[in-house]
């Protein structure tokens, strides 16, 4: 959702800029900008399209600046063009801004300025932010900026640059993320940590109502109202390569082959031999035996994750567990207290939706659970308690490690829960334990069957539609297989519960029609296989994915995908490798955009 950027040293900025837009290109990428301090004055370079159009300008003629920000769009007010591209600049264009996130009340300010005399270029909503700091500039940028955004509703994370302070950045925050990195006299801001990777590795995260004044000599930090505050930097360990694509095609490709190494870490040091250790947990005993009521909210694959995350809590718990889009949970009024828990699942640890349910949860008395895996975001920072995943940056748009990570830390939190409520037994706890360490090998081991996959694939990706099909669990990740096909590989795609089928959607098949059916779970194995030879006798074609030494699957299939047999609960973390292989190689089949699909932005910290 909008990417920006921003840097102050004693060097050239306008490739350093660059470099750090182009690792938030995922954050959205259908225009970008710059604004540079040069010689006293702001030179703005803005271009439509994908970073790489801006690149091209600048590399005719770079401006030499050593302080200045940056911006990729993601558009929400106003189509792409250059005219709607970020930095945006007041009337005298002396002051430049760029911004991520939504200004609601900008049409009112708007039209309040105008009448003042202020003429706009551009059909945003950030354009308001400069002409409001013109309008109180009388001789202090900074007060100034601080008057302009207590006139603001909605959320921003933003960078201003002005020939009125030119050795100054300003960057303050409210509901949209940012951090600034510290290298001695060198300053940077940044939406995502990858921006800011192989430059720096200390990190302040910004929180809401932060507003800092970086230069080669200092880094202040206030409140909106000028208070003075003190925030903690803390070191990332990912390093620089974590954001290139190391020798893969896409991204996409090199994150679903970091599985095995990103379910790894997500399990280390949190098992021993029949328990789990999730020492960032800090909800009491007395806590976790009085939960009456379970919410895992999330949004898209996270929501995938929290399907599953459902069946293995309550078959471990014996507690409720409700699922929810995050974007309906906060407005339906839902029943909560002090008994309930709330779980947010997200990759970026900022998708607005989530945070919001999770403010929800805990201003009605709940404790709240963040299961993130961008260390230092909002959710991180905000909810009671914090489950990193541990997965590593992920930068393709598609998510891949990150939902195997995310199914493994809800593994954890299950089996954590339910040790503490004396619902599962040390036997049994030293089972799960086995299947959980296995995991790791047993993915590696589903990457084997890639290219048989890919064949699929091409086979696939000649239809408009495709079905997925599984029951239980299987269901679950089927949902994630069918929007990680629709998403890069724009195939229509849609999942049923194996069982619903004749209840409307057989009406649907089609003769060649590809489905592809899950079936790594026992106890429904037979009314699975009943639900695919009924589809077959529509003429559908079945690409079943199964565990080896399923004969009977190989047999009914028209096609069959062998994965290793792991314990029943853990299969989705196997079963859907193949199923975003699959995604991969369609899109790369049907020459799509893979890392950046159209019309999506990695984060959406937009409603
Ligand atoms: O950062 P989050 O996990 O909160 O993001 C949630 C969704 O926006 C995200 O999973 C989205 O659905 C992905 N593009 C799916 O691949």
């Amino acid at each position: 959702m909008c990417g920006i950027v921003g840097f102050v040293g004693n060097r050239s900025c306008a490739g350093i800029l660059i470099d750090q837009l182009i690792k938030l290109e995922y954050r959205g990428y259908d225009s970008s900008g710059l604004a540079i301090i040069q010689d006293d004055a702001v030179g703005v370079t803005r271009s439509v399209g994908k970073i790489r159009e801006l690149k091209a300008i600048l590399d005719d003629h770079s401006p030499e600046g050593v302080l200045g920000i940056a911006h990729t769009r993601w558009a929400t007010h106003g189509p792409p063009s250059t005219r709607n591209a970020h930095p945006h600049v007041d009337c005298t264009g002396n002051i430049a801004v760029v911004h991520n996130g939504i200004i609601e009340n900008y049409m009112e300010l708007k039209q309040e300025l105008q009448s003042m005399g202020h003429i706009f270029k551009s059909d945003t909503d950030t354009e308001v932010i400069p002409h409001l700091i013109e309008q109180f500039y009388t001789g202090d940028l900074v007060a100034a900026i601080r008057q302009a955004l207590g006139k603001l509703s909605g959320s921003y994370a933003i960078g201003v640059v002005s020939k009125y302070a030119p050795d100054i950045l300003v960057a303050a925050r409210k509901d949209s993320p940012l951090v600034i990195g510290i290298d001695s006299d060198e300053k940077y801001i940044a939406s995502d940590i990858p921006a800011l990777l192989g430059y720096t590795k200390d990190i302040i995260a910004l929180e809401d109502g932060d507003l800092a004044i970086l230069s080669t000599d200092k880094l202040e930090i206030s409140k909106l109202d000028g208070q003075p505050v003190t925030r903690t930097p803390f070191q990332v360990t990912w390093d620089s390569t974590a954001a290139e694509k190391s020798g893969y095609d896409h991204f996409m490709l090199k994150e679903i082959h970091e599985e095995p190494n990103a379910v790894l870490d997500t399990l280390r040091g949190r098992l021993s031999d029949d328990s789990v250790e999730l020492e960032e947990i800090k909800l009491s005993a007395e806590q976790i035996k009085n939960i009456d009521r379970i919410f895992m909210v999330s949004c898209g694959t996270a929501y995938y994750a929290s399907c599953v995350g459902k069946y293995f809590a309550e078959h471990i718990l014996g507690i409720p567990v409700d699922v929810e889009q995050a974007s309906e949970f906060r407005y339906r009024g839902p029943v909560l207290n002090e008994r309930s828990l709330v779980i947010g699942v997200s990759q970026s640890g900022e998708t607005a939706d989530t945070l919001a349910a999770l403010r929800l949860a805990k201003s009605k008395g709940a404790a709240t659970i963040a299961i993130v895996n961008v260390v230092g975001s909002t959710m991180s920072r905000e909810a009671d308690n914090i489950l990193y995943t541990r997965a590593g940056p992920e930068i393709c748009v598609a998510s891949t490690k990150a939902y195997v990570s995310q199914l493994v830390a809800l593994y954890l939190l299950g089996l954590y829960l339910g040790q503490a409520r004396g619902t599962v037994s040390p036997a049994e706890m030293a089972v799960y334990v086995d299947g959980l360490r296995a995991l790791p090998d047993h993915i590696a081991k589903t990457l084997e069957t890639e290219q048989e996959v890919a064949q699929i694939a091409e086979e696939l990706a000649g239809n408009e539609h495709c079905f997925y099909l599984g029951r239980g669990i299987d269901f679950a990740v089927g949902l994630e297989g069918a929007l990680k096909l629709k998403e890069i590989s724009y195939v229509h795609a849609e999942a049923y519960a194996a069982g619903e089928m004749k209840h409307g959607p057989l009406a649907l098949i089609t003769k060649g029609m590809p489905v592809v059916c899950m079936v790594t779970q026992d106890h429904v194995r037979d009314k699975m296989l009943s639900n695919v030879k009924e589809v077959q006798a529509r003429g559908a074609k079945v690409f079943a994915i199964a565990k080896t030494g399923d004969p009977e699957t190989h047999r009914v299939a028209d096609y069959t995908v062998n994965i290793p047999a792991g314990h029943e609960m853990f299969m989705p973390v196997l079963a859907v490798v193949p199923l975003q292989l699959l995604a991969y190689y369609a899109a790369k089949h049907l020459g799509r955009d893979i890392d950046q699909p159209r019309n999506l932005a990695k984060s959406v910290t937009v409603e």
